[in-house]
């Protein structure tokens, strides 16, 4: 389910009146933390008006990606899933100087209106966006020897995300930080019975990562302008980093 991200829809339920709160602190904390930025918000227009999914990370999440390449000084990020370039542009101004960042996404249009954002941004030749199914360019661009990656940020389909996270751990080296957005999906998460394959490859993927000795991680619920969701978060270690 998808939740209504407008501000102003004081409703009468107890929820909606929540949400409204919670849209609202966002606002208040992008407009004390983040200012105004014309390229970013533009990306946005440029999204909205080619009709794609108003999906993008929020303001404030786009500025944690930003400081997390930058705690981890990051010279090399891989985005699974671009859509517009929202996140992509966010995670490029947190590399060090030099670096790049190389961004999957299957649907031409949604690449298109990524590319025109990353030009407008002056960021085309530090942004590599390479258009196919995942499942298939994961793969090359490991046998291209283009890993290891500093930050990984996935972001595409739920129900793969337990194969992008083993794609993920093949081009990380140990200090390698992989962020998996859209974890608590309003709570269903915890729905074993649930049907919707979204949900079912997101708890495949947090069992996955409770068990492997190869990284340890945690997830943060979140609400704001996106709703109820949440991101996990892994840290790549030399072995049984538990
Ligand atoms: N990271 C973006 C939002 C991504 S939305 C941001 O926050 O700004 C998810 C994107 O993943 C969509 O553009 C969708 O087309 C893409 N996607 C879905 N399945 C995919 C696949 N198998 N391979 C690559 N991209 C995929
Ligand atoms: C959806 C996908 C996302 O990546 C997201 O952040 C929010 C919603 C979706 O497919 O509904
Ligand atoms: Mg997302």
């Amino acid at each position: 389910m998808r939740r209504t991200r407008g501000g102003k829809n004081r409703g009468r339920s107890k929820s909606r009146t929540v949400e409204s709160r919670w849209t609202e602190v966002d606002r208040y904390f992008s407009e004390h933390l983040l200012g105004s930025d014309p390229i970013l918000e533009s990306a946005l227009e440029a999204s909205a008006k080619a009709e794609l999914p108003p999906i993008s990370v929020s303001p404030n999440q786009g500025k944690l990606l930003q400081m997390l390449a930058q705690i981890v000084d990051a010279r090399s990020i891989l985005e699974v899933g671009t859509l517009a370039g929202y996140s992509t542009i966010w995670l490029a101004r947190g590399l060090r100087s030099g670096g790049h960042v190389v961004t999957l996404e299957v649907d031409s249009k949604h690449a298109e209106v990524a590319k025109g954002n990353f030009k407008r941004a002056g960021l085309q030749k530090v942004i590599e966006l390479r258009l196919g199914n995942a499942l298939e360019t994961l793969p090359t661009l490991f046998a291209e020897g283009r890993a290891p990656f500093d930050l990984i940020f996935i972001d595409a389909d739920k129900q793969n995300i337990p194969a992008y996270f083993e794609w993920a751990l093949k081009l990380s080296h140990p200090g390698t930080l992989i962020v998996v957005d859209n974890v608590v999906r309003d709570g269903g998460v915890i729905d074993p019975d649930s049907t919707d394959p979204s949900i079912q490859g997101v708890r495949r993927f947090i069992e996955m990562l409770g068990t492997e000795s190869r990284a340890t991680g945690t997830a943060i619920q979140t609400v704001g302008i996106k709703g109820y969701d949440g991101f996990a978060i892994a840290l790549v270690g030399d072995n049984d980093s538990q």
